[in-house]
């Protein structure tokens, strides 16, 4: 195994590597708002209860939906979806509808939160707890149903091919996934 020489760069270097979701929400007047948030992450409250972890900084329309209502999806973002993703989070719902672009939303099937169509993978979430650290506050969600693209074969939550998905991954900047590597336990001795 080789090994690497690293520069010691403080603490701003703060990448967290995932892939991208769409967070829809319900503004105030009852229309759709979306926008991206990719500090999203997922822990386990024992058996199959798991909880989706979303992070969300200062003021945006986005956090004081979810405050409000309780409830969200989490739409993946594929790589065609990438024009609408900078769109979602270079506009704020306070400015104004964002419909420059057009895309359609459906409701959640068991929660009741608007989901984009585009998506190849949607979690409906409600809102278990929420903790707020400075000026952010960390949602944890109780997925309550996942939408997976009916073309997408997927027996289990092992089994899920990122290639097929083709998600955006943000680092700060975009990428998209490389190669499927494999499975857990093929590379043991
Ligand atoms: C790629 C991308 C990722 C983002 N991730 C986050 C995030 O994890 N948390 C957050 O609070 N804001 C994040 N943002 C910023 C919001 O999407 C942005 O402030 C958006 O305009 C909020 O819209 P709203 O005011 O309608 O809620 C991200 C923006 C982009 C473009």
């Amino acid at each position: 195994m080789k090994t690497v020489a690293r520069r010691s760069a403080g603490t701003g270097y703060s990448m967290c590597v995932q892939p991208a979701f769409i967070i829809g929400t319900d503004n105030e007047d009852g229309t759709p708002n979306f926008a991206p948030i990719t500090w999203v992450s997922a822990t386990c409250e024992g058996g199959n209860d798991y909880l989706l972890v979303i992070s969300m900084f200062g003021g945006k329309a986005t956090k004081q939906n979810v405050l409000r209502t309780g409830k969200l999806s989490a739409n993946l973002v594929s790589t065609d979806m990438l024009p609408l993703m900078d769109y979602f989070g270079t506009r704020h719902a306070r400015d104004g509808k964002k419909d420059a672009l057009a895309y359609a939303v459906s409701r959640g099937e068991r929660v009741d939160a608007p989901v984009l169509d585009a998506s190849p993978w949607v979690y409906e979430c409600e809102v278990k707890q929420a903790v707020q650290t400075g000026e952010s506050i960390t949602f944890f969600c109780w997925i309550k149903n996942v939408q997976i693209d009916e073309t997408v074969s997927c027996r289990d939550a092992f089994d899920v091919d990122l290639t097929q998905l083709d998600p955006v991954i943000y680092s700060g900047m975009y990428h998209s996934v490389g190669k499927r590597l494999g499975r857990i336990g093929d590379y043991s001795l």
